[in-house]
């Protein structure tokens, strides 16, 4: 991620409300103000006009944490979490000097447009300025670990107690990028799985329990006991397994747009079908199929650039482990048994738009599994940690709080 200098901005009580809060429009001036300050620092402030372009917000979401008021001085760090052809997203946390508190945390997306209104990709000298073109997860550096068979790639940040980020099929670890960056008071832990992103493929040998013995590795190597699981869709089915087979490493689960029954007879047929594409036409074929369902219409509309990074992600999954994954799906039991023996806090997670996993499907596994939070994230689809990623690190902060 590419961070740019911090600011610290003074808040004025005309910027506050009549109960002395300093107000929203006036922390987006702040949060604006700062961005200038960083290019008049840097590259200057008339860096878009030399380039004929000219950045404009095309989506913004404030997430407020405490209050500030007349006189607090705000630090406000700025980095890109994202950075498409043409579009860059900017993550902000402004928090007060004199306590440490976080006020507020931003995430704005920026489209750079020329005179005529339209989408033009980043020249040389301000793509150097916001970074390289991420790619996901997959561009920080890993560790890798061995297990039996494969080496995986593991991204690990921070300290703290430790959460492990489980992604589904077909992505790898970029699908928890903000979370990775925002849960900062935790120790990151989020692997590739074998036959996905920078881990390698063998050729067969894929099973939920296979997958789930790898994490068990992962942990093992990054000096972890036992950790808070969070798994997306299959990383639920396998952190299912996980709880069946090594229930004294997991302290927690959070179960995202996931579901418990085992395939029907049609969906293994479904997968088989997969399969065969993704072994005749490869990656792109898979990815076609598979993106209409994917992500809110409401996504594909407002983040156009989203569509090609979850297109890029499915393309970094080579076809053994597409097909490997397909067949470990085909043939998971059915853990609708394990929802009711789970034993620790749990938190379900679904976008209120996902057709994959649609939100009644969800709620009824949450109401199976004792004293479980449910947790619906707004204009979000089967990808809300990437669709709507503040409103999901909020409802995992809350969660993950609450087990302090
Ligand atoms: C996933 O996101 O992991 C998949 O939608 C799971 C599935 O195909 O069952």
């Amino acid at each position: 991620m590419t961070a740019f200098p911090s600011v610290d901005l003074t808040v004025y009580p005309y910027e506050c409300d009549a109960y002395g809060h300093l107000n929203h429009a006036a922390l987006l001036a702040l949060l604006e103000r700062a961005r200038w300050e960083t290019l008049a620092r840097g590259p200057g402030m008339d860096l878009f006009r030399r380039h004929g372009v000219w950045p404009t917000v095309r989506k913004a979401t404030a997430d407020y944490r405490a209050a500030a008021f007349p006189g607090d001085v705000l630090r406000i760090d700025t980095a890109v979490s994202q950075r498409g052809t043409t579009s860059v997203t900017l993550r902000h946390i402004a928090t007060r000097l004199s306590d440490g508190a976080v006020v507020a945390e931003a995430e704005i997306v920026f489209v750079m447009l020329d005179g005529m209104g339209r989408p033009t990709p980043f020249s040389e000298e301000l793509g150097r300025h916001f970074g390289p073109r991420t790619s996901g997860a997959t561009a920080r550096e890993a560790l890798g670990v061995a297990v039996e068979g494969a080496e995986l790639a593991v991204e690990v940040r921070g300290e703290g107690p430790p959460i492990l980020f489980i992604h589904g099929f077909p992505f790898d670890r970029a699908l928890w990028q903000h979370q990775l960056a925002a849960l900062r008071k935790w120790k990151r832990i989020a692997p590739d799985l074998r036959g996905a992103g920078g881990s390698t493929a063998p050729a067969d040998g894929y099973s939920m329990a296979r997958y789930a013995d790898d994490l068990v590795a992962v942990l093992d190597a990054v000096g972890a006991r036992d950790a808070v699981v969070c798994g997306l869709s299959m990383g639920g089915y396998i952190l299912f397994e996980l709880l069946r087979r090594h229930a004294d490493r997991v302290k927690a689960v959070i179960l995202a747009a996931t579901r418990a029954e085992a395939d029907s007879e049609e969906a293994k047929r479904g997968r088989d079908e997969l399969a065969v594409v993704a072994e005749r036409n490869g990656q792109d074929a898979v990815a076609e199929r598979l993106l209409p369902r994917l992500l809110a219409a409401a996504t594909r509309a407002a983040q156009p650039e989203l569509v090609d990074d979850v297109r890029a992600m499915i393309r970094r999954v080579p076809v053994p482990g597409i097909v490997g994954a397909l067949r470990a799906m085909r043939d998971r039991p059915d853990s609708t048994g394990t929802l009711g023996a789970v034993r620790v806090p749990a938190l379900v997670l679904v976008g209120s738009e996902d057709q994959i996993t649609p939100p009644p499907v969800v709620q009824a596994m949450a109401a199976a599994i004792p004293g479980a939070r449910l947790a619906v994230i707004p204009a979000a689809g089967h990808l809300a940690p990437l669709e709507q990623p503040l409103a999901t690190s909020r409802a995992l902060a809350d969660f993950l709080e609450s087990l302090r």
